[in-house]
């Protein structure tokens, strides 16, 4: 635990930090900060935490682990999604250590205690012919779950946030890309030697772009100029395209949107691309069957984010989703999946080699960035540098969410 003198000096220390710097050292490093994410920030948040389509079916379930602390989603009785802290309620074991499927009831490996797919205790090896214990006591530890358009989002801690305004706002950006009605075509984990907090910076502005992604910049206009009248011209060509699922481009500037802002911790963003791409594909052709309520491929791209640990990007044939969840001040384990229309068949429909290119190098590419950048605020040498307004403002915004989010009651002033 966070010894309160360590506590009230890291938040001193944030205080004095002027907004528009990078963080000190100690954000990206040390073990006390660490703790005190975690328990600030991931246990009082809404983490994302999986896909419905990943628990289709009853019995499937699936693991995710941040900090210590580990949670069994499963898809159990009534067809609902539950989501249970992964530890026995005899001795504490960890029940299951990788997703599965047709579990008939989650059993701990240790003794065989046995709980139902709903969190009951089934059974504890006649134990109670030994001794009184209440076995509805002693059910798994449950926390809230709720599914957002196709996403699972869970909050280990009872004070998290409402999440009702972010659902619907996020349901309804994401309705016409059907990704309850997806499948997970591939995933990528990665164990990426950086602090949660620099991957999230990376992700906030495009200025390394240019150099660091040449593919990903071809497709679109985070790094156009305003007054680029190519970015004009798809805005319309795109908007004609959507206008007949009543929708339209809702960030036809260049740049990123601006997210985060001081009343949301979620945003979702529908983008245009350059000529040519319909999809975020390496040719720009699509790389897959159109999804969800898409009757046209060259309909931008649509963007969702949710803090603190949730990105995404969709085409329309096909979506790729990024999770990140923090294993120590310096690791992150991060969760790159691709996800196509279920009723498309691989081999026929889509290749891997023609999905996966795109988002693998982008990826791939932020994580050596941020790697490299991990190790330079780690460095005796390092020092805060100023932050640039016109190409920075979201990591700005960032790490302003950061400080509040840390001092939590001191979210005011
Ligand atoms: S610790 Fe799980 S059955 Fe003993
Ligand atoms: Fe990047």
């Amino acid at each position: 635990v966070t010894t309160v003198a360590s506590e009230t000096a890291l938040l001193s220390l944030l205080g004095e930090q002027p907004a528009d710097h990078g963080l000190p050292a100690v954000f990206y490093g040390a073990d006390d900060v660490h703790r005190l994410d975690l328990e600030r920030i991931w246990r009082s948040s809404w983490v994302f935490a999986a896909h419905s389509c990943e628990l289709r079916n009853q019995g499937d379930a699936t693991v995710l682990q941040f900090g210590a602390d580990s949670f069994i989603l499963v898809r159990g009785g009534e067809d609902v999604v539950r989501a249970f802290r992964n530890t026995c309620r005899h001795r504490g074991s960890r029940i299951l250590d990788r997703p599965a499927t047709g579990l008939k009831a989650l059993v701990c490996p240790y003794h065989q205690w046995t709980y139902s797919t709903s969190g009951r205790l089934l059974g504890c090896g006649g134990m109670e012919r030994e001794r009184t214990i209440q076995r509805e006591s002693l059910g798994l530890h449950e926390v809230r779950v709720v599914e957002v358009g196709g996403l699972l989002f869970l909050a280990a801690g009872d004070d998290a946030p409402s999440i009702e305004q972010a659902r619907s706002e996020l349901e309804r950006a994401l309705r016409p890309q059907g990704l309850e009605s997806a499948k997970v075509a591939a995933r990528r984990t990665y164990r990426v030697r950086a602090n949660w907090k620099l991957i999230w910076e990376n992700n906030r502005e495009c200025w390394h772009c240019h150099v660091g992604h040449p593919e990903y910049i071809r497709s679109n206009f985070d790094t156009a100029l305003p007054s680029d009248p190519e970015l004009g011209r798809r805005t319309s060509e795109i908007n004609g395209n959507l206008s007949a699922l009543g929708l339209e481009l809702d960030h036809d500037e260049a740049g990123l949107a601006e997210f985060p802002t001081p009343d949301r911790w979620w945003s979702a963003t529908r983008t245009p691309t350059t000529a040519g791409f319909v999809s975020e594909s390496l040719d720009g052709r699509a790389v897959a069957p159109l999804m969800g309520d898409y009757a046209e491929a060259d309909v931008g791209v649509l963007r969702a984010r949710m803090l603190p640990n949730f990105w995404c990007h969709a085409s329309s044939d096909h979506a790729v989703t990024t999770r990140l969840l923090p294993l120590g001040p310096g690791l992150t384990q991060v969760q790159v999946t691709w996800l196509v229309d279920a009723a498309a068949t691989k081999g026929r429909d889509y290749e891997l080699s023609r999905l996966l290119p795109f988002w693998q190098s982008t990826s791939e590419q932020d994580w050596t960035l941020c790697e490299r950048a991990q190790r330079g605020v780690l460095d005796a040498g390092y020092e805060p540098g100023p932050l640039s307004p016109g190409r920075e403002y979201n990591v700005i915004a960032l790490l302003d969410w950061y400080r509040r989010a840390l001092g939590n009651t001191s979210q005011s002033s």
